[in-house]
């Protein structure tokens, strides 16, 4: 007998025999032996809660004398372990369950209104399936139901109806277990009084603590947090709950609705409410479900590669919901996957090609005269390069990879939309192409440790934010930061921050060893033993930092990871569009593999290096080169993109809307979103991600476009499908010959500010002004305020007031914003990237760079 064997006990569901581990619950017993029990606040991931008392089963335990008996009233199955010997006999076998069950499903509806017709569960509602299934035909119930003042906004997207609600705190188990923010509890007693609307007879009911919420208004509007006994640590630690804690709320807890801030995932609570109660801003009453297709989908917005479902109608995307992949994003997403959608359809969406006219003005046009003018303007141009952005999937990559290469005889294409560095490259080069699928989901809840640098997960990955929080809250892996300061993420994964102000990455990186006098660093080394470092994109911003990463990883023994910003970013390296590489991480400068991939794209690939962003935004500002670019945004590419764009002797761009680099260009190319192709995007595990498409639609994809520009250029891609695609791609990623060296860059000089001046650090926040967020007014509601961060010490020492206004000037701009101490190094201020009044690009600095700062005096 195995060991496995020992720990299985042996019980009996309706006179099945089933062998489950220790500490099953007998629902999920039940489940294996092929039986359900009617529940509604039991999930599989979530702590069991016996709230709903829908689960009542009859349970018989062998008593001293080895004897069955039966318990003296049914239990709640979703809260109750297997024993040895039990034997469970639910509604299919026993009266007693049945009838507990029935008085149940009687006692939910008392007060539940009969509006399905209008509710937006209804259809897909499991209290309706259920009542249908084994309600009574005839309500005995002849008092008044209770009513309350509806929807209540508990943030600018959720919406509560609390009549609908039955108290099965999964909204509220999720917030607090899941996603750490405790913004919504169950308060009150008791059942309430019928035609009340006073706090004080409400009863048990969800709500938030806001000010209109509950009865607690202060009076003067503004809202006050309140104390409350839950809390929302990894540990039970209190203080994380904004709008629990006494006090008043500070600028950094507000979103920009003005709420105390809620949560980035606080969508999930509707999918997983069983009844009507939580509905969003965006869907209420826009469809019904039975009207809906579904399709299985994966997220654009980030590289978590993250399982969601579209639901459309009539050729309209209506909502979004969380796919359930175990092995990557579970059953959440964030509420930028859920929401944020429109950005497809938006009225500033292209439709058809444009060219520039005699006049100067961007004219519709034919295919034919568009594809006619984009390739004698290559011609004319001689050279151009490539920007390819990093949202595109694995397909529309590979097919700019194989265009620049076989038809533009060049390697000036990067999908980097930003400065890079060589190092950066070799990191890339030698240490994350063509790995293949490597540090997982499940290994990063499991590690010994995990060290996040250059990585905010909750702001800029939300499901290795769950993850790790999950890992976190089971004890099986813990958390370290490189970051200036803890944020609430961080503090929701109980992280350990490692502070390191920007610039001194590389030192801190380099001091933890497990001979290091100091003890954090110390126990740190020996923690990632066994451990895994995730390295966000922005790592690359300090030099030596990526050196430091890869010497660590090799001290310690630990995995590594690197988690780019967007969807399509690790397909595109894949995919080669890169100056450096071809597909597969073949170096470029390897002739072998310029061999190699030359015979299967039937063609000779150029020797000469290529040209990475900055040093095609200089070439085509000199009017040397011509510019191809797709889905890129002027405000994430360098300074000098707009004067490059103006002096480019040809733009064309491959856009799915209107935008500040389309009116530049001289061909637009419309082509699809994601809805509307299928594809591949490559999660920052490297996992593929494959997506069909979900609406029907005329549009083309990049690919499709590309190949007919190459066929009037007088070349065939060859890429007339998406199985062609890969194909070739597979061919391609088959090299085993030499790699790219590691880097081994020396950290610079660390900057050293003045009087007045502070560092510059910034990353994104999840929901901000990024474009693909655009048309979601209720979404961004829920945004975090803009507010800047400094020490204590350099607000005394620039006499700079808590809850001012702080000036922040870079060399181009300055941005005003209210300012939060925070415990962070002297002479460095934070802002959000891309905020709403934030955009950290137009200060002309870039991250690391030194600005200054200065109090705004009230006048
Ligand atoms: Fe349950 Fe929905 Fe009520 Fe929350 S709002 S307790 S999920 S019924
Ligand atoms: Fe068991 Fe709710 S499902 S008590």
């Amino acid at each position: 007998m195995t060991a496995t064997e020992t720990d299985l006990v042996n019980i009996k569901v309706d006179g099945q025999d089933v062998s489950v581990p220790q500490g099953t619950l007998i629902i999920r017993a039940a489940e294996q032996a092929g039986i359900r029990i009617p529940r509604f606040c039991d999930h599989p991931l979530l702590k069991p809660a016996g709230a709903c008392r829908q689960c009542l089963v009859e349970v018989a335990r062998p008593g001293r004398d080895g004897n069955l008996a039966k318990g003296p009233k049914p239990v709640a199955s979703c809260a109750e372990a297997v024993s040895p010997g039990m034997e469970v006999y639910t509604q299919a076998t026993s009266e007693v369950s049945e009838k507990a069950q029935h008085g149940i499903m009687e006692f939910l509806l008392i007060n539940h209104p009969l509006d399905c017709p209008i509710c937006d569960k209804g259809g897909e509602c499991p209290l309706q399936n259920q009542a249908m299934s084994d309600g009574r035909g005839k309500s005995r119930f002849t008092d008044i139901k209770r009513t309350f003042p509806k929807p209540i906004k508990v943030s600018s997207q959720i919406l509560l109806d609390r009549d609908r609600c039955i108290l099965c705190q999964r909204c509220t188990r999720f917030q607090s277990e899941i996603a750490g923010d405790a913004f919504i509890q169950l308060q009150g007693r008791g059942g309430g009084s019928a035609g009340y609307e006073v706090h004080g007879l409400h009863g048990s009911q969800i709500g938030n603590f806001d000010a209109s919420i509950l009865d607690f208004d202060s009076g003067d509007g503004v809202p006050t947090q309140v104390l409350d006994e839950q809390n929302s640590g990894p540990h039970g630690e209190a203080g994380l709950m904004v709008g629990h804690a006494p006090g008043p709320i500070g600028d950094a807890e507000l979103d920009e609705s003005g709420r105390p801030f809620s949560s980035y995932f606080s969508g999930n609570t509707i999918q997983i409410c069983p009844v009507g109660a939580l509905t969003s801003a965006t869907y209420r009453f826009r469809a019904r479900p039975f009207d809906l297709v579904s399709v299985p989908s994966v997220t654009e917005h980030d590289a978590s590669g993250s399982d969601i479902r579209v639901d459309f109608r009539r050729g309209t995307v209506m909502r979004r919901l969380a796919g359930n992949d175990p092995e990557v994003n579970e059953e959440w997403i964030t509420d930028k996957d859920r929401f944020a959608f429109r950005w497809q359809n938006g009225d500033d969406r292209i439709t058809v090609p444009h060219v520039r006219d005699e006049n100067g003005a961007l004219v519709p046009t034919s295919w034919a005269d568009a594809m006619d003018v984009a390739a004698r303007g290559l011609e004319k141009a001689g050279k151009a390069g490539i920007l390819t952005g990093g949202r595109l999937p694995l397909e529309d990559s590979y097919a700019y990879s194989k265009f620049a290469r076989t038809v533009l005889k060049t390697n000036n294409i990067d999908f980097r939309t930003r400065e890079t560095t060589e190092e950066e490259d070799r990191f890339l080069a030698s240490s994350v192409v063509g790995t293949g699928l490597g540090v997982t989901y499940r290994e990063i809840e499991n590690a010994k440790h995990v060290l996040l640098v250059g990585l905010e997960a909750e702001e800029e990955c939300g499901s290795i934010f769950l993850r790790l929080r999950k890992g976190v809250r089971a004890k099986t892996t813990s958390v370290s930061v490189l970051a200036p300061f803890a944020t609430r993420g961080t503090l929701k994964m109980a992280g350990t921050l490692v502070t390191a102000a920007p610039g001194t990455e590389p030192q801190v990186l380099n001091a933890v060893s497990e001979n290091s006098d100091r003890e954090h660093l110390k126990v740190l080394a020996e923690r990632l033993n066994g451990g895994v470092i995730l390295v966000g994109e922005r790592a690359s911003e300090t030099p030596g930092t990526l050196t430091a990463v890869l010497d660590l990883a090799e001290r310690t023994g630990a995995r590594i990871a690197w988690v780019p910003r967007r969807a399509g970013d690790r397909a595109a390296l894949e995919a080669g569009a890169v100056p450096f590489l071809l597909p597969g991480g073949r170096p470029v400068s390897d002739s072998q593999a310029r061999v190699d991939a030359g015979v299967t794209w039937n063609d000779s690939i150029t020797d000469v290096a290529g040209l990475n962003t900055v040093g095609m935004l200089e070439e085509a500002q000199a009017g040397n080169l011509a510019l191809i670019t797709a889905g890129v945004e002027l405000v994430d590419l360098p300074a000098l993109a707009p004067e490059a764009l103006k002096s480019a002797p040809f733009v064309i761009s491959l856009e799915v809307r209107r935008s500040n680099i389309t009116a530049q260009a001289d061909v637009v190319f419309p082509v699809a979103p994601p809805v509307e192709k299928g594809g591949t995007f490559i999660n920052w595990e490297g996992r593929e991600r494959p997506f069909g498409q979900v609406l029907t639609s005329t549009a083309l994809t990049d690919r499709q476009v590309l190949e007919e520009l190459a066929e009037e250029l007088g070349y065939s891609l060859d890429l007339p499908t998406l199985e062609s695609v890969h194909e070739e791609y597979r061919e391609l990623v088959e090299w085993d010959g030499a790699r790219v060296e590691r880097p081994r860059v020396a950290g610079g000089a660390i900057p050293a500010p003045a009087k007045s001046e502070a560092v510059l650090s910034t990353w994104h926040l999840m929901i901000d002004d990024g474009r693909l967020q655009d048309f979601e007014p209720h979404l961004a509601g829920t945004a975090h305020r803009a507010i800047a961060r400094i020490s204590p010490e350099t607000a005394k020492e620039l006499r700079i007031e808590r809850d001012s206004l702080i000036t922040v000037t870079g060399k181009t701009g300055s941005i005003t914003v209210p300012v939060v101490l925070s415990h962070m190094p002297d002479r460095v201020v934070w802002l959000p990237k891309k905020s709403p009044a934030c955009h950290v690009a137009d200060l002309g600095t870039a991250p690391g760079g030194i600005v200054t700062i200065t109090a705004e005096v009230n006048s």
